[in-house]
């Protein structure tokens, strides 16, 4: 979708009117420019209340000699929220069909900067969807969409660059999607592996390292190598590095990359695991903030790290009462190789924290299904072990209108995590109950302490099981894979 932002008097293509709920009118000054026979047909809409403009309403006018319009409801305007104006535009999206061709002009009039960058947003994140592998018909048409986007002279400047960042953090979040959507058998740990090293060579300030199977053998990453062993198509570790000459210590994203969890020898029930393709999308994610800053042209450094591996079961793969030791040293007991995402994320966890000079780390897992129990499709989980850090995130996922919900990290927790009978720590609860902290609590025994100090490096988790991938109230996303916090990770790393 290509944006440009004026004060250009000429309707191009369709009109797309964004209007409060209960306009009776249009705005003064916003019907310059219009066919006087669609102002007309738009004002007897309005004034006899046949479209009252709710929240994610919208009604194509066609037929008329004015041209083709696109009213969009936005809802009550006292009650404007940044995410509402974003569901707004993504409506826009949502609702183009081929009459209103490729061409639109939105008329915003008398709003604020802000909604109106949001509105812009939402019709940006929106125009996805994941066609690789369909074949194309005669007739189908994927020119890229023209939007002409006027508000008054004074205001042109400001929503023009909040377009420019929208649409460069987007190009993070179609790459999350694209990650996440493709099969598995093309998308495995190596295949993940090279698309990273191609975005290295791409850009002169990204650095891509990859510790492949031998050498993560080698180092010791016992928890990565459980996971992977059992597949042919053998795990990685995939380290990027955005603007490496920066020195001092940077954030660091670090991402559960299965690229497809069948469970192991415990192995899934058959129904919906095809799902399980997008057991990668905290690599996934990551991959997307990497791309998303270097479109935005961030200057400082920040560290990227994705724990790839096929959880397979074969006769090669890790049984459930296998203890692996793990990069840290430690010792874990593997009562359940379906509770694989914690095991690469502490090798993962481990080797940041001590090789790559992090300030702060933020992984990011579709690590259990009790965090959808917990939360459904509307937050991430959010623990930490820093209260700045976690509240940073939660605003900075507010702010996105990508939430993520504090949950606890009690000892209890940790001790439940940390009694099993034959090593150091269990890779699974004693029970069911609570399996999305007993998750997290399991990560923290896997993050090392800052320098010689007894305490530990800032950390926090995302769960991202439930949100992840689409469902009905994400208006963002038709279906599949949602590319979920790649923008509340830049937000939080960038400020913008
Ligand atoms: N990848 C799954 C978690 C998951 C479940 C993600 C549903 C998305 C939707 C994870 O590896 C897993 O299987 N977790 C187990 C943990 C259990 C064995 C302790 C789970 O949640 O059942
Ligand atoms: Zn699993
Ligand atoms: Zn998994």
């Amino acid at each position: 979708m290509k944006i440009n932002v004026n004060t250009n008097e000429n309707i191009n293509g369709t009109l797309v009117l964004p209007l409060w709920q209960g306009s009776r009118n249009m705005i003064a000054g916003s019907e310059s420019g219009l066919h006087r026979g669609l102002k007309t047909q738009i004002e007897t809409i309005l004034h006899d209340g046949d479209f009252k403009a709710k929240s994610g309403s919208a009604m194509t006018l066609a037929g008329t000699e004015g041209g083709k319009a696109l009213l969009i409801g936005l809802g009550k305007e006292d009650e404007a929220t940044l995410q509402s104006m974003r569901e707004s535009g993504a409506k826009v999206t949502a609702s183009l069909a081929k009459i209103h061709g490729k061409t639109l002009t939105v008329k915003f009039h008398g709003m604020e900067d802000a909604h109106m960058g949001a509105f812009v947003e939402g019709m940006i994140l929106r125009d996805y969807s994941y066609d690789h592998y369909k074949s194309k018909d005669e007739d189908s048409d994927d020119t890229e969409i023209t939007v002409n986007v006027t508000c008054e002279d004074e205001k042109t400047e400001v929503l023009a660059k909040s377009a420019e960042l929208s649409s460069a953090v987007a190009t993070g979040v179609y790459l999350a999607r694209d990650l996440g959507n493709a099969p598995p058998n093309d998308m495995y740990p190596m295949a993940f592996a090279e698309q990273a090293r191609e975005f290295g060579r791409e850009h002169d300030n990204v650095d891509v390292k990859i510790i492949n199977y031998d050498e993560a053998r080698s180092l010791g990453m016992g928890g990565l190598v459980g996971v992977g062993m059992g597949s042919y198509r053998k795990p990685c570790i995939v380290i990027f590095e955005i603007n490496p000459d920066k020195p001092g210590p940077s954030p660091c994203i670090v991402g559960k990359g299965i690229t497809f969890d069948t469970g192991g020898i415990s192995i899934k029930p058959s129904p919906s695991m095809d799902e399980m393709k997008y057991d990668m999308h905290g690599s996934a994610t990551t991959f997307g903030v990497m791309q998303a800053l270097v479109a935005s042209g961030h200057k400082d450094r920040v560290i990227g790290i994705t724990c790839m591996a096929e959880n397979m079961p074969s006769s090669n793969a890790q049984r459930p009462g296998d203890v692996i030791t793990t990069y840290s040293g430690k010792t874990v007991e593997v009562l359940n190789t379906d509770a694989e995402g914690r095991l690469v994320l502490a090798d993962g966890l481990w080797f940041a924290g001590t090789e790559l000079n992090p300030s702060y780390m933020i992984d990011l897992a579709t690590l259990t299904g009790a965090c959808v129990v917990a939360l459904g499709h509307e937050a991430s989980g959010l623990w930490s072990n820093n209260d700045e850090l976690l509240n940073n995130i939660k605003a900075a996922g507010e702010h996105c209108g990508e939430i993520a919900w504090p949950m606890p990290l009690f000892k209890a927790f940790e001790k439940e995590m940390t009694d099993s009978k034959i090593a150091d720590v269990r890779n699974l609860g004693a029970g069911r109950w609570g399996g999305s902290n007993t998750a997290a609590a399991f990560l923290k025994q896997f993050v090392p302490n800052m320098g010689d100090t007894d305490e530990q490096i800032p950390w926090a988790h995302l769960d991202i099981a439930g949100t992840a991938w689409g469902a009905k109230t994400n208006k963002m996303v038709k279906t599949g894979a949602t590319g979920i916090h790649v923008r509340t990770l830049h937000h939080l790393i960038t400020g913008q």
